[in-house]
């Protein structure tokens, strides 16, 4: 590797044309034999059986099944616990087998199958099963993302994340109180004191949980909503720490859909990708022109990002769990969406959505 560098001549090049990755199907039955695998193998020294789904296109050394997001299995098997570890990815998770206890940062709550929660980034997190069967979790986070960026940060001993309160006074003064801040123009433009970096207002970032037996209670509102609904038979786990970008951790939101049999949604496109993971019944997909059949227990790398792609149930209708990268996205206002072939491309969260008929259905109703 040269350590010159060198100019890159740009200006006649055409933009690179973007390799999206296919879509591909993990089935159910290649998911039962790595969990059997993990928990048949010794306990490795780091205390985790876990493995991590890598795409076939993937050529980085760490894992991925996005080229941002990685999908992890991990194993607990009774009466084991995972050693503490913090690190400056976040991940959303979903126990799929078993139940356990998850200790993040400073909170503990029971899971089991199906729920779904958050884990902050820089929180010691750590997972006991109190269970006889194994207990095990999907695992969804923006590490590939970090380690592209080289920065990563792993803590295999971490302490609690300490706050900085003791730093100003109850209810004293900030630094940044007493910092420029000077207009440029009239149109917003300021120059900003450097207190204003190293100050900013904080939005709280809490593990949060999503127990399954809570959220089935409200599934039929979206299962029984007509077919002819032109949005989508889900909800979104909110984490209010995400604000306007609508996610569950600040990188990805998760949906969990139940879809009424028969029921196909428009073809249309985004620039975050999407995985899928279908937890009852099953249905079919068509992905940039490849169609894919699947069902309950199959992980599917569902929509590339930019890739045109349509979702459909068949007569048993379906429920999965989403994951994409959508406040991430929005973050960077690169979440560019079409939301039919017909539509706009319109840029989401600084230009104005797309409207369903959800007046006419619940009008209807
Ligand atoms: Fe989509």
């Amino acid at each position: 590797m040269s350590d010159t560098f060198q100019f890159v001549e740009v200006g006649g090049s055409a933009p690179r044309v973007q390799q999206q990755w296919p879509s591909i199907i993990v089935p159910r039955s290649a998911i039962e034999a790595e969990i059997e695998r993990l928990a048949s193998i010794p306990l490795p020294a780091t205390g985790r059986r876990a493995s991590a789904i890598s795409h076939p296109r993937n050529t980085h050394e760490v894992p991925a099944f996005a080229p941002g997001i990685d999908v992890t299995i991990h194993v607990v098997k009774p009466g084991e616990s995972t050693p503490p570890m913090a690190r400056s990815a976040t991940a959303v998770d979903m126990c799929i087998r078993g139940s356990g206890v998850a200790s993040i940062g400073p909170r503990e709550f029971g899971v089991e199958r199906f729920d779904v929660w958050n884990t902050p980034s820089m929180d010691p997190v750590s997972y006991r099963n109190t269970g006889q069967d194994l207990f095990v979790r999907m695992s969804y986070s923006n590490a590939p993302l970090l380690e592209k960026l080289e920065v990563h940060v792993t803590e295999s001993s971490p302490k609690p994340v300490a706050s900085n309160e003791s730093a100003v006074a109850e209810g004293g003064p900030r630094a940044r109180d007493q910092a420029e801040s000077i207009d440029i123009g009239n149109e917003g433009a300021k120059l900003l004191g450097y207190e204003y970096l190293v100050d900013i207002d904080v939005v709280p970032s809490r593990p949060l949980l999503w127990p399954w037996a809570e959220v089935e209670k409200h599934m039929a509102n979206v299962y029984n909503r007509d077919r002819s609904y032109t949005g989508r038979h889900l909800y979104l786990l909110y984490n209010p720490a995400t604000e306007r970008r609508m996610g569950t951790s600040h990188c990805f939101f998760a949906t969990i859909a139940k879809y009424p049999p028969d029921k196909v949604d428009q073809p249309h496109r985004h620039t975050s990708a999407a995985i899928n993971y279908y937890f009852e019944g099953h249905g079919k997909s068509a992905v940039e022109g490849q169609r894919m059949e699947w069902e309950a227990g199959d992980l599917h790398f569902s929509a590339p990002g930019w890739a045109v792609h349509n979702h459909g149930s068949r007569e048993k209708g379906f429920c999965a769990l989403t994951i994409q990268d959508h406040p991430l996205q929005i973050a960077m206002e690169s979440l560019i969406w079409q939301e039919t072939l017909k539509s706009p491309i319109v840029k989401l969260g600084s230009q104005r959505g797309f409207q369903t008929n959800i007046g006419e259905m619940l009008r209807a109703a």
